[in-house]
């Protein structure tokens, strides 16, 4: 029987894992995301056009393949409908198509203005401003407006009240901002909820179906291990586990715990908003991986921060996710360097340290410099037709992190991938 297979991003998000996930969704049934929420963007290139996805699956532009989106992903109404327009828009019917659980967790506009007006004070944490810190929030305090809380307009409109008191309170006292208005914020969510109810429905129950009819199922992970709330570097973090063992919760199907698991890393490293990377480049040499990678937020559009690959980090995320293969994404961007450096180690005072997070800000780099290949490899079919200089640097990451390399891309289109 064909395995399931878990695909995360190994860095701090923005891995390119919208095109692999696209490519893997022609080859399975069904694609279920599991954590986070429109805080992730995942560009697929479809007929030449750019599509930009935030919640729905990238599975959803194949017509066989049936998308969800499980209970451990934050909602919000709002974007899922700006989204689906816009993807029927462009002629793609969902019909049919996606299930949202019912059980997940509202983001609701509050969530975003509140987490703006943190981000607008200090100790900010660089977020996408979207509103996933607070309505995480809410789901561990227990005082979420559930999807399905949407079915009860008594308890709907009792939650709503208590949220926005509970909200209002610090809107006045503590950032004297505008108030939110409870008779808005539930006339709007009833109003999303007329157009958007028919895609919720049970999704463990569907993912079970599935999988009890012996078919795989892809599940897509969203921003990367080094911002896992919990092992990554915290408080540098988004709020939800983003590690591929945080499946069996956020999809609600514990079978997909015993799935395959293919970590996505950049050849380079990139991080958006604030935190400790130690392979940042502040030289000519970051800024020009960033313009030829064009490393820009698909979310956000903010500059990313760039930096040679980290192969510590890397082997820290192959191990917390017991990945059993890694895709290496953007190897082209890297086509015009001379030399290249990958980290091997990190250093404070002279002395060796492992991953830490909470010492990542003071490791100093110990780099390994490698040959670039000074050619471009994006005619490049197989793993042979690239140059032994590109092949080297695979064959450096596979020996550092023990992870075989099955996967690699090298340039935006969905054809421009090598297979090992
Ligand atoms: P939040 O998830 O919006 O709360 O942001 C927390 C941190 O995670 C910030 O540094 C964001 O830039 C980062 N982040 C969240 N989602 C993504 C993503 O999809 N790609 C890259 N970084 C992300």
């Amino acid at each position: 029987m064909k395995k399931s297979l878990i695909l995360v991003g190994t860095q701090w998000g923005d891995e390119g894992k919208g095109k692999i996930v696209d490519y893997f969704s022609s080859k399975y049934n069904a694609v279920c995301r599991f954590q986070g929420g429109h805080n992730a963007g995942h560009t697929i290139y479809q007929d030449k056009k750019k599509f930009v996805l935030h919640l729905i699956p990238s599975g959803i532009f194949y017509d066989h393949v049936q998308c969800f989106i499980g209970q451990g992903v934050i909602l919000s109404l709002d974007s899922l409908l700006k989204e689906i327009q816009e993807i029927e828009e462009k002629g793609i019917s969902l019909h049919g198509k996606l299930k949202i659980s019912r059980y997940c967790s509202l983001l609701l506009p509050i969530h975003a203005k509140i987490d703006q007006l943190r981000e607008d004070n200090k100790n900010a944490i660089g977020t996408t401003r979207r509103g996933i810190g607070p309505a995480y929030e809410d789901k561990t305090a227990r005082r979420s407006i559930k999807a399905f809380d949407l079915e009860n307009e008594e308890v709907l409109k009792k939650k709503v009240i208590d949220l926005v008191d509970y909200y209002n309170y610090q809107i006045n006292t503590i950032h004297k901002a505008e108030e939110f208005d409870a008779d808005l914020v539930f006339t709007e969510l009833l109003s999303n909820y007329e157009k958007a109810s028919k895609y919720f429905g049970d999704v463990t129950d569907s993912l079970e179906d599935i999988y009890e009819s012996g078919e795989a199922i892809l599940y897509e992970g969203a921003q990367g291990t080094l911002l896992d709330v919990d092992y990554g570097t915290y408080p540098y973090v988004t709020s939800s586990n983003t590690l591929a063992t945080s499946v069996g919760i956020g999809s609600g199907f514990p079978k997909s715990i015993f799935s395959d698991v293919l970590g996505v890393a950049k050849a380079y490293t990139t991080r958006v908003g604030e935190g400790p990377f130690p392979t940042e480049l502040f030289c000519q040499d970051g800024s020009k991986i960033a313009d030829i990678g064009n490393e820009y937020g698909a979310t956000t559009g903010r500059p990313r921060r760039c930096g040679w690959l980290d192969l510590v980090a890397l082997k820290y995320s192959a191990k917390l996710n017991n990945l059993t293969s890694l895709c290496i994404t953007k190897l082209d961007v890297l086509d015009s360097f001379k030399k290249l450096k990958v980290c091997v180690g990190y250093e404070i005072d002279g002395k060796e340290v492992p991953f830490k997070s909470r010492l990542l800000h003071q490791a100093k780099p110990k780099y390994k410099t490698l040959n670039g290949w000074s050619s471009s490899i994006k005619e490049a079919k197989n793993f042979n037709d690239l140059p032994k200089e590109a092949k080297k640097l695979i064959e450096v990451i596979e020996q550092f992190t023990n992870v075989p390399v099955s996967l690699i891309s090298n340039g935006p289109n969905r054809d421009d991938l090598i297979h090992r």
